[in-house]
């Protein structure tokens, strides 16, 4: 059985309790509308740690003005089952007013990593997701916290913050899961027409031909990033970013660089109103729809 807690206080005495018995306590954020992503970032979790924590929380702050905050799904009785079916044993749902009390002046930013991909295209997104995971380890304590590396901008921002807060935590990065064409599983593919999901198939190829290029020998970083942006664009969908970069610095590489041993390639598309993310980390990450 799960228990679902709805405030911080609640949340840290069952952790603080867990690592009285000589538990460790893991914790996988996430915004809810759980899909087997989500689950296996909670399986993942629960191989690490004695008892794990999920976190529902749809965080205002790192939403724009002209996104999907009010519409994002909100499902919370089941994902509940559904966290508790993949091995959570506490579900942390809080309020908005919980997380952000009245009066609230904190914020919580990380430079550079933020400056590029995501933190171009939506300025304040990663303000707010730091603000807000810095809440949550804060209100969990010491644990180990799972985080999709889908969202790798994200792992890395949040890596670089636990480092510098000297946060008594440790992060993990779960691979990429996704659907049997290679699209990424994410709580926005439910927004997609048919024929956008169609159209979507083309993101994880252009990563796999990114992958077998830079395999066969392929460095030249104009070369991978505009073969994956033409393919993208060639099947209707509409690019934000096509960016190849460091995978430790995000600094993306100039069109005339030749890249090294690794290197991120992340997309960001718009396939009717909604946004999809994707990457690969050349030299690391097998292609898209090849993992073993
Ligand atoms: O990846 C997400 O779902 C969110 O950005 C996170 C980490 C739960 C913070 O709201």
């Amino acid at each position: 059985m799960v228990s679902v807690l709805h405030t911080a206080l609640e949340l840290r005495a069952a952790c603080d309790e867990v690592r009285a018995a000589g538990g460790r306590v893991g914790l996988v954020p996430t915004m809810g509308s759980l899909h087997a992503g989500h689950l296996a970032l909670v399986e993942h979790a629960a191989r690490s740690a004695s008892a794990v924590v999920v976190t529902i929380f749809v965080n205002p702050t790192q939403f724009g003005p002209n996104e999907d905050f009010e519409k994002y799904p909100r499902t919370l009785e089941r994902d509940v089952a559904a966290s508790a079916e993949a091995g959570a044993t506490f579900v942390f749902a809080p309020a908005v007013v919980e997380m952000y009390p009245p009066g609230e002046r904190t914020r919580v930013s990380v430079s550079g990593l933020t400056e590029h991909l995501c933190g171009r295209s939506r300025p304040g997104h990663f303000e707010g997701v730091t603000t807000i995971v810095t809440k949550l380890l804060a209100a969990t304590g010491p644990c180990v916290a799972v985080f999709g590396r889908k969202d790798y901008q994200q792992l890395k921002v949040v890596e670089r913050m636990v480092r510098d807060l000297l946060l008594p935590v440790e992060i993990a990065g779960h691979p990429t899961v996704r659907e049997a064409d290679g699209v990424a599983l994410s709580s926005r593919n439910q927004y997609l027409s048919s024929e956008d999901r169609a159209r979507a198939r083309a993101i994880p190829e252009a990563l796999r031909r990114a992958v077998e290029g830079f395999a066969a020998g392929e460095r030249a970083a104009s070369v991978l990033r505009s073969q994956a942006e033409r393919h993208i664009t060639s099947a209707g969908l509409h690019v934000d970013y096509v960016t190849l970069a460091d995978p430790d610095s995000i600094e993306p590489f100039a069109e005339g660089d030749l890249v090294g041993e690794r290197a991120l390639l992340a997309v960001a598309v718009h396939a009717g109103s909604t946004r999809l993310i994707d990457n690969v980390v050349l030299g690391e990450d097998p292609a898209p729809g090849a993992e073993p």
